[in-house]
């Protein structure tokens, strides 16, 4: 049956790197992968035209009609405090109750792990960041803007029911993987984080197999630079999880690569959205210098939440072959532009 797949390609470089994501759909169609493609013209150029663009009604219509959503980037400097973003990413990741962004971070090649004495072996984890709560919540006060009182205050916000349940997700992963799992907040310092702390110690008795470590998450900072290789599963809240993707995404090579999905692990089938850990990259953007792979491996996640992980592992290999004979980017140490990078992954990927 033919599985439909909202496309928003967005701000930035998004629609660049989408654009070749799709011409990579549209290869593997030909190998009779069954999708259909919906176009959302979702942005910063419509926000600023028409405000607010996401009602509820499409949001809705998505969740009914779709398996998934590839996105490409959202963010744009002509809004700075991001409204639209709040609505396009953020509300899909509230409002389908994505909780677990889930994001991988696997070195491909020797080269591109930036650390002295690590090869990619080193550097081969995934991230569970909690989707939905944490410092995310939007909550908050503001007062006596532009006046020496001037005042703001945002809240945080952890559920034992939402903890609980990225933490499950984190815990099943790692046992199915056979992966250590690191927990980390900064309960230290924000004793609202400690129930993170709680609950781990509550599920663990169901995982026993699961090697749990626990950390601060400035002490983790500094052992992913000294040791990746200890890591296999890192689970942690919302803020934490986005710096650290980004740390991650250094170690192996760069935001370029790093691919994400946002899912609701309980329901396998549950709609999911895929998009690069990368933004909208204003400082690149229309000049054909935006590395398409981190969109091209959201791709193959999306492919295997759909339905086709055989596909999914062929982009994996072809992404490490594009990058082992350099024919990608400026960023991963080649010299092809955005849509000539697209070209080379489709001609590699035939053969593989
Ligand atoms: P960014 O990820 O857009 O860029 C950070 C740096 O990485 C830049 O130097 C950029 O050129 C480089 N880079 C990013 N993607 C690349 C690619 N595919 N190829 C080569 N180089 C790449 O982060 P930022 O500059 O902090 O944010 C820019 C805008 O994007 C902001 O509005 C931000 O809110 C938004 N943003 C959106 C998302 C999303 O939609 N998922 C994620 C992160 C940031
Ligand atoms: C990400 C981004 C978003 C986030 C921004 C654009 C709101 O940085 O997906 O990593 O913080 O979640
Ligand atoms: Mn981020």
């Amino acid at each position: 049956m033919t599985s439909r797949i909202a496309v928003i390609g967005g701000d930035g470089i998004g629609p660049e790197v989408i654009a070749q994501a799709l011409r990579v759909l549209d290869a593997v169609r030909a190998r009779g992968v069954e999708v259909e493609t919906w176009p959302l013209p979702l942005g910063a150029e419509l926000y600023l035209r028409d405000g607010p663009t996401f009602p509820r009604e499409l949001r809705d219509e998505v969740q009914r009609s779709c398996k998934a959503v590839l996105l490409g980037a959202v963010g744009d400097p002509r809004v700075p405090e991001g409204e639209h973003a709040h609505d396009i990413l953020l509300g899909m990741r509230h409002s389908f109750d994505l909780y677990a962004n889930v994001r991988p971070v696997r070195a491909l090649t020797d080269e591109l792990v930036p650390l002295r004495g690590k090869r990619k072996a080193d550097v081969n984890l995934v991230i569970f960041r909690e989707n939905t709560e944490g410092q995310y919540v939007g909550a908050g006060r503001e007062h006596g803007r532009g006046t020496p009182e001037e005042m703001t205050q945002s809240r945080e916000l952890h559920t034992r029911r939402g903890v609980e349940r990225l933490l499950r997700a984190a815990f099943e992963h790692a046992q199915r993987a056979n992966l250590p799992l690191a927990m980390t907040d900064k309960s230290n310092a924000i004793p609202a984080q400690a129930i993170w702390r709680r609950v781990l110690a509550e599920l663990r008795p169901e995982f026993p197999g699961v090697k749990v470590e626990q950390l601060y998450v400035d002490a983790l900072a500094a052992r992913l630079i000294q040791a990746p290789e200890q890591y296999g599963v890192i689970a942690t809240n919302n803020l934490f999880g986005d710096i650290l993707a980004d740390q991650c995404a250094a170690l192996a090579g760069g935001l370029g690569l790093a691919p994400s999905a946002n899912l609701h692990p309980a329901v396998p089938s549950h709609i999911g959205l895929f998009e690069p850990v990368h933004g909208s990259a204003p400082d690149i953007a229309g000049r054909g210098l935006a590395n398409p792979l981190g969109a091209i491996r959201s791709l193959g996640l999306l492919l295997a939440h759909i339905g086709y992980p055989a596909e999914a592992e062929r982009i994996e290999r072809a992404s490490a072959e594009v990058l082992r004979l350099r024919r990608c980017t400026r960023d991963v140490g080649g010299e092809l532009g955005t849509h000539d990078a697209g070209s080379a992954f489709i001609e590699v990927l035939a053969s593989h």
